[in-house]
């Protein structure tokens, strides 16, 4: 793949490469963090769910899996989670095991609906033997992160569903993952909602120097977030399309107007009508 920008990004240092806001990146251009390799999935019930699925995640990429339901985007989450296994192929991870560290977010927030937002953050800590008193600071930072100071005692029945999902993020937050799997996390919210918990999701992964693989039906929110887009197709799971979207962070209002955008939305949506007539029957 041959990029004009590709010799000047490479001369960055990591540092430097992700906190270039005017640079865009591709796997190309990035170390590879992890790869799937012609991975196969067959569940037990005989459903080939993934057949030769190739894909190379290169660090800090914001990736996005789109396609028909079915296809087999969550079972690609999964595996790289290591909820299960591949039947064939393998996940090689190409960084140091410190930078396995994962968090998974997904479409339904999960809270317990009879702890605080507080107790809540503090779970995936406390499953690792962490009292509240020592990472009441950790905790803290997490919510004002996301934006819910003010929120700390309360349930989860007094929040909307977009400060829901926000305790969810600052949930995966406090664990400091260097890679966040999110699983369609703003499906059920309103377009508004969306749009500003997208910028929000943005930002972040700009901060935070997160590797991002997220699933959405959203095509216009994948061109958005995204680095790359991979559409799949179903019966069975495979990859169609690997298109990346080259446009500087950050994303502004302008690029989601731009006539750059609109060009990536109708080659995601071409990419899709193949995949979904290739899947039928
Ligand atoms: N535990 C399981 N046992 C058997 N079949 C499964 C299991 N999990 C998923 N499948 C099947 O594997 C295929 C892929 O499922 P997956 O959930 O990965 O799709 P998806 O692309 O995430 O779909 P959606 O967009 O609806 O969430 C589907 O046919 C599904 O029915
Ligand atoms: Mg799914």
């Amino acid at each position: 793949m041959v990029r004009s920008r590709v010799t000047e990004i490479a001369i960055l240092s990591d540092q430097s490469r992700y906190s270039n806001k005017n640079t865009f990146m591709t796997a190309a251009m990035s170390a590879s963090l992890l790869a799937l390799q012609t991975i196969d999935k067959i569940y037990p019930n005989g459903t080939v769910a993934l057949q030769g699925v190739d894909l190379t995640v290169g660090a800090g990429e914001f990736i996005s899996l789109v396609g028909p339901s079915g296809c087999g985007k969550s079972t690609v989450l999964k595996l790289v989670a290591g909820l299960g296994t591949p039947t064939d192929g393998a996940i090689h991870w190409q960084c140091p095991p410190e930078q396995h560290n994962l968090a998974f977010v997904f479409q339904d927030p999960a809270l317990m609906p009879w702890a605080s937002v507080v107790d809540n953050i503090h779970l995936p800590l406390k499953l690792k033997g962490q009292s509240l008193r020592s990472v009441r600071a950790k905790i803290q930072a997490a919510i004002n992160t996301v934006d819910l100071c003010g929120c700390e005692n309360s349930y989860p029945r007094q929040l909307s569903g977009g400060m829901k999902m926000r305790v969810s993020i600052a949930r995966a937050l406090v664990t400091k993952p260097h890679i966040l799997l999110m699983d369609e996390p703003f499906g059920a919210l309103d377009e508004m909602t969306r749009s500003r918990l997208n910028s929000d999701l943005l930002h972040l992964w700009e901060e935070k120097h997160w590797t991002v693989l997220f699933v959405t039906h959203n095509i216009y929110e994948a061109v958005y977030l995204s680095t790359r887009v991979i559409v799949m197709a179903a019966r069975p799971g495979r990859v169609v399309a690997d298109i990346p979207i080259e446009a500087t962070y950050p994303r502004t209002e302008a690029f989601r107007t731009s006539s750059h955008f609109n060009h990536y939305c109708r080659e995601i949506m071409a990419a899709l009508s193949v995949a979904e007539s290739i899947g039928v029957g």
